[in-house]
């Protein structure tokens, strides 16, 4: 009975271990959010104390792991013995205990050193060039060419972004660049920096806290309402990357995500040029036209800005250039062509290469939103059917005077493909 019992879990042990052990592929590694898979200094510093850990780890396992499997077979009763204890127990050997606590502050001490280094070093751009020794306190980083692979990044060179919080999406802000609220351009869930630069993530909330994280660039730091963080980062691959939200912030967490287009200096330039222009008038007498004027008549002006068009304030993110997001609802939804995109990726063996927008999709995408929005979201009791369960879109009723006393009020699907068509002229 025993054997059988032992039989099960020893298969069921060896399976697990087995699926474990098949999963550690490099190329598995190299997922969307992966840790494992670093991009960028930051993210190769984090790694490091990472594998420092692990590595420790091992060695702790093994030697453990060794002692018991030592001691159940020297010491295992066999067929007709005596099984009462033969060894005497002992209690109390000041050697042992002495040992064993001079070993346990070792291994803390062999983690906190990388550990600390690495928190120094996410803190902030390093303010002169780092000897590749001292970046990490075990590893030397080397390119395929043999080089150190560490930036020599300056604090006098810097790239400012203001990230700000909010539930449940990412506002970006350029400073020196002129992309800031008060210039009616922010960008929202798609972060835009240039490769090879260092940059500066000054991280605050204007509601509850939120946590960023760009897992092969960078993180992870806590976004506070009244409370300015810090951290940065360098991207030294081109690439679409895929960040999230890392502390629990209300109902749609779990949607809190966000972009980082990692360009060509040249094509930061353009796009930093594309973000101040303003939207273009839409065509007389078209749907895009239906749609603008619904677009004020249902409030939709008093949250969103569209520079050029309305001049709202920062509630809910800036429009001016949704159509040329490769995401939507805090990037919650994907913009492009599904089967395009996985295709590709598995053909680069690569995540951050992307597929540009398909308009189709993010027309589908923009209806599915709107349209779920504000109409059953969760309250008397009914099962939600928001993309994004409490999402602030539903609040636009409580602007509505006209409507207030209404439940729910739903677009057509007339306004909604309106809506769609004016959204699209947005690039
Ligand atoms: Cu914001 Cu979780």
């Amino acid at each position: 009975m025993f054997s059988r019992i032992f039989n099960k879990v020893h298969l069921f042990t060896i399976s697990i271990f087995g699926i474990l052990v098949s999963a550690c592929s490099r190329d598995d590694l190299n997922v969307r959010q992966s840790t494992l898979d670093p991009k960028g200094p930051v993210a190769k510093m984090q790694f490091d104390v990472f594998m420092d850990t692990v590595w420790l780890v091992l060695v702790l396992f093994a030697i453990v792991g060794g002692l018991l499997v030592y001691a159940v077979i020297r010491f295992r009763a066999r067929a007709g013995e005596d099984t009462r204890p033969k060894v005497e127990e002992g209690h109390g050997n000041p050697l042992v205990e002495i040992g064993l606590i001079t070993a346990s502050i070792g291994a803390l001490v062999f983690i906190a050193i990388p550990t600390l280094s690495a928190i120094w070093y996410t803190d902030d751009v390093p303010a002169e060039a780092i000897p590749a020794s001292k970046l990490s306190a075990w590893y030397q980083h080397l390119d395929e060419n043999g080089k150190e692979n560490y930036p020599k990044a300056l604090a006098g060179d810097v790239l400012e972004i203001d990230v700000i919080g909010k539930q449940w999406w990412f506002r970006f802000e350029y400073p020196q660049l002129g992309l800031t609220a008060d210039a009616k351009h922010t960008v929202p869930n798609e972060i835009v920096i240039p490769r090879g630069k260092a940059v500066r993530l000054n991280l605050r909330s204007e509601d509850v806290i939120h946590s960023f994280w760009l897992p092969k660039i960078a993180g992870k730091v806590d976004l506070m309402p009244g409370r300015k963080n810090k951290m940065w980062i360098q991207a030294d691959q081109v690439g679409h990357y895929y960040g999230q939200c890392a502390e629990f912030c209300g109902d749609s967490h779990a949607y809190m995500l966000f972009r980082c287009n990692v360009v060509e200096p040249e094509e930061f330039a353009k796009w930093v040029k594309a973000q101040k222009a303003e939207a273009a008038p839409v065509e007389p007498n078209s749907k895009a036209e239906k749609g603008k004027a619904l677009f004020a008549a249902k409030t939709c002006a008093m949250c969103h800005n569209i520079s050029g068009h309305f001049g709202a304030g920062n509630f809910a993110p800036d429009l001016t250039h949704v159509a040329s997001r490769r995401s939507l609802a805090g990037a919650w939804l994907d913009n492009r062509d599904r089967k395009a995109q996985l295709a590709l990726e598995v053909q680069t063996k690569n995540t951050e290469s992307t597929t540009p927008v398909d308009p189709a999709v993010l027309k589908a995408n923009l209806i599915k939103w709107i349209g779920s929005s504000g109409t059953s979201h969760g309250i008397d009791g009914q099962p939600t059917k928001d993309v994004k369960p409490g999402n602030r879109m539903h609040y636009y009723k409580m602007f509505n005077v006209v409507s207030l006393n209404e439940s729910h009020q739903q677009f057509t699907a007339e306004e909604l493909d309106c809506l769609a068509e004016y959204l699209l002229t947005l690039k």
